[in-house]
C-alpha cells in the first residue's frame, strides 16, 4: 500500500510535485510513494530524475475508470495535478470515494468544482473520504491570508473586518499550458450555456448549495482603477477570481464567522504613475481578449490556438528567475479600523504551488485525526486549519504576517 500517489507526475506541476514530495518525504522513508500518469516513457523520465528506486510507477490515463480504481485501491491518498480536471478526473474522484482513499488536487475549474460539490459531496461524506481541492497558489495564500488578517483584527480591535481586499503583489507567473487549457475548458463550458455562464460568473458560485444567492454584491474587478488603501493602481487578476470564490466558500463553510455582510475581492497591484497605468491597461486588454472570446468558434478558436500548449511551462532557470511571490491584504472593520497583512513565498509561483499541494497532502495523510474535517469536499483552510499554515511556514514554502511586506524580514532580504 502506498501512502501517496502523485497522479499527473509527468505534467508541468506534477513533475515539480514529484520532485518536492520525493526530496522532502519519500527519499528519507517518511512516506511510500508512487508516481502515476498515462505515459510510461514520460513517467520513467521523471523517475530517473528522482533517482529513488523505492518510488514506483503506475500507469493510469485520465477518464479510465478501471485504471483509477487500481490506483485508488493501492494508496491512502491521491495527489492529483492531472488537468483539465473536468475532462480527466471524474473517474479518479469516483474511485477514491468508492475505495476510501483521500484526494487532494490543484483544480480551480469553477464549473467542475460546482459539479463535484453538487453530485459527489454527500457520497464523500458517507464514505468518510476527505477531498481537498485548490491546494496551490490558488487558493492557499489567499485563504490563509484572510484568516491571518481576521484573527489579528479580532485580537487587536475585538471585531472582524467586514471588508478585505487582497492583491497579488510581487512575483511573476508565466501561464503554463495546463492552466491555459483548464481555463479554456471553463470557457468552453460556458460559451454556449447561458445558465452555466451565470453560475460561473456569480461571485458566490462555489458557496455551499442554497447559499449562492442573497449575499452582498462583490463583483470581480474588470478594469484598472486607483485604490486609495493600497495607494496605487490595481488591476484584474484572473487567478484572483477563483481565490475570491474560495474565500467566500470557506467563510460560508465555517458558518460566516465574519458576518453575513463580509466581502472579499482580489486583484493585482499595478504600481503608480502613468506608465504603470498604461502597462496594466494593456495587460488587462490582452487578458480580456482571451477570456471574453468564445473558444468554440471563429476568432476565439484562433486566439486559443495561440496560447501555451498542454505540458508546457517555464524552464527551471526561468522559474528561478521569476523569483519569490507575495500577496498583500487590507481589511476594514465595521467601525472603520484598518489593518494589513501579507504572505510571502521564497519559492516561485510554480514550485510554490507544487510544494503547497504536497504539504496539504502530508497534513491529510499524517495528521488525519487532528484535522478540522474528516470527510467531504473542503478547501485547504476549512479542512486542515492552522496546522497547514504552521507547516508551510516551517518548511519555507509560505509565511504570513501582519503589516506591510516591508515588515517581512525574508521579503526585505530577498530584494
Ligand atoms: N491551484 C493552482 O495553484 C494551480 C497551479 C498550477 C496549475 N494548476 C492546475 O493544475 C493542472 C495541471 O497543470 P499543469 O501546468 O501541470 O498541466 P500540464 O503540464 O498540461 O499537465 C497535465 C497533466 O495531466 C496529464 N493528463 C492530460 N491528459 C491526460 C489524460 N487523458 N490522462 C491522464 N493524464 C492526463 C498530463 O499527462 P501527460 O504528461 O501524459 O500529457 C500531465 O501529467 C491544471 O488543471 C492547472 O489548471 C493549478
Amino acid at each position: 500500500m502506498y501512502d501517496i500517489v502523485i497522479w499527473g507526475a509527468t505534467g508541468f506541476s506534477g513533475r515539480q510535485a514529484a520532485i518536492y514530495m520525493n526530496n522532502m518525504y519519500a527519499s528519507n522513508g517518511t512516506i511510500k510513494m508512487a508516481i502515476a500518469g498515462r505515459s510510461k516513457g514520460k513517467l520513467e523520465k521523471v523517475h530517473a530524475e528522482l533517482g529513488n528506486p523505492d518510488v514506483d510507477i503506475l500507469i493510469c490515463a485520465g477518464a479510465d475508470a478501471e485504471a483509477a480504481e487500481r490506483v485508488a485501491k493501492a494508496t491512502k491518498l491521491v495527489c492529483s495535478s492531472v488537468g483539465p480536471a473536468a475532462k480527466y478526473s471524474n473517474e479518479m474522484v469516483d474511485a477514491c470515494i468508492k475505495n476510501g482513499t483521500d484526494y487532494c488536487d490543484l483544480s480551480g475549474e469553477i464549473h467542475w468544482l460546482r459539479k463535484m460539490y453538487d453530485t459527489k459531496a454527500q457520497e464523500a461524506v458517507d464514505a468518510g473520504v476527505l477531498v481537498v481541492n485548490v491546494c496551490g497558489l490558488d487558493s492557499i495564500p489567499t485563504e490563509y491570508g484572510v484568516k491571518t488578517l481576521q484573527e489579528a483584527a479580532f485580537s487587536k480591535y475585538g471585531e472582524y473586518c467586514n471588508e478585505i481586499k487582497g492583491c497579488f503583489a510581487d512575483g511573476h507567473i508565466d501561464v503554463a499550458g495546463g492552466s491555459f487549457e483548464s481555463g479554456k475548458g471553463v470557457m468552453e463550458a460556458i460559451a454556449n450555456d447561458a445558465a452555466m455562464a451565470d453560475m460561473v460568473s456569480n461571485p458566490y458560485s462555489l458557496n455551499p448549495k442554497g447559499q449562492i444567492e442573497g449575499n452582498p454584491p462583490c463583483p470581480d474587478l474588470e478594469s484598472v482603477v486607483y485604490d486609495n488603501d493600497f495607494s496605487q493602481y490595481i488591476m484584474p487578476f484572473p487567478v484572483g477570481q477563483i481565490n475570491a470564490r474560495v474565500v467566500r466558500r470557506a467563510h460560508a463553510l465555517d458558518n460566516y464567522p465574519y458576518g453575513k455582510d463580509f466581502i472579499y475581492s482580489e486583484s493585482k497591484l499595478a504600481g503608480n504613475g502613468l506608465i504603470n497605468k498604461i502597462k496594466a491597461q494593456l495587460e488587462t486588454f490582452f487578458v480580456d481578449l482571451f477570456v471574453s472570446a468564445n473558444p468554440t468558434k471563429g476568432v476565439g478558436k484562433m486566439l486559443m490556438s495561440l496560447g501555451p500548449k498542454e505540458g508546457s511551462g517555464p524552464s527551471d532557470e526561468k522559474m528561478t528567475k521569476n523569483g519569490p511571490y507575495s500577496f498583500v491584504f487590507f481589511g476594514r472593520t465595521p467601525s472603520g479600523k484598518t489593518l494589513r497583512a501579507y504572505c510571502y513565498s521564497p519559492l516561485d509561483a510554480h514550485r510554490g504551488t507544487a510544494a503547497l499541494m504536497c504539504e496539504t497532502a502530508i497534513c491529510v495523510l499524517k495528521h488525519r485525526q487532528q484535522l478540522k474535517q474528516q470527510s467531504g469536499f473542503w478547501t485547504p483552510g476549512t479542512a486542515i486549519g492552522e496546522m497547514l499554515k504552521e507547516r508551510i511556514a516551517e518548511h519555507n514554502v509560505l509565511e504570513f504576517g501582519i503589516g506591510d511586506l516591508s515588515d517581512c524580514a525574508d521579503y526585505v532580504a530577498s530584494m
